[in-house]
């Protein structure tokens, strides 16, 4: 294994791991969702979570980068799943932004949240990771 590969791969590990981790909030908030109104101690965690998904997904996004970077591989599956992520961290970071009328934040956190958006980011990664 050339020295590439082998930071190639220690990253993508990493960043695998923070991904899942910050994103398994989602389906956990797709449970919940069916549970509501809820009781104040879940409310308080989906709250920390929500933190968590915000600044875990940024440094999973710079681990991206630095796999991507390293990578031999490369093809039209990975770029878009870079693409996508791309858009999502952006799109999650300006959501928050006090620069945006509300009107802006409210389209961008529409975006953000589809369902069919995060579908396709984790089709295109399985996909760009299985094609040869
Ligand atoms: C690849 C990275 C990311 C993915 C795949 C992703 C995906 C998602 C999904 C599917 C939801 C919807 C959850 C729900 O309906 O309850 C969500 C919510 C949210 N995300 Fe992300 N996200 C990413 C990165 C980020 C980043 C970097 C930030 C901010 C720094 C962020 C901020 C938010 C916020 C604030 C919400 C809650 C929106 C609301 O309920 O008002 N996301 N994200």
């Amino acid at each position: 294994m050339s020295e590439n590969e082998g930071i190639s791969n220690f990253f993508g590990i990493i960043c695998l791991l923070l991904f899942v981790f910050a994103n398994a909030y989602y389906p956990a908030r797709l449970i919940a969702n069916q549970y509501r109104p809820w009781p104040k101690d879940i409310a308080i965690f989906f709250k920390k979570y929500l933190d968590l998904h915000m600044s875990v997904n940024i440094v999973a996004f710079i681990a991206m980068t630095i796999h991507a970077h390293f990578s031999d591989d490369r093809n039209i599956f990975l770029m878009a799943s870079l693409l996508v992520t791309v858009w999502l961290t952006f799109a999650g970071i300006l959501m928050r932004s006090k620069k945006f009328s509300s009107d802006t934040k409210k389209q961008m956190r529409l975006i953000h949240t589809q369902q069919t958006v995060f579908l396709v980011w984790l089709a295109l990664l399985i996909l760009g990771h299985v094609v040869e």
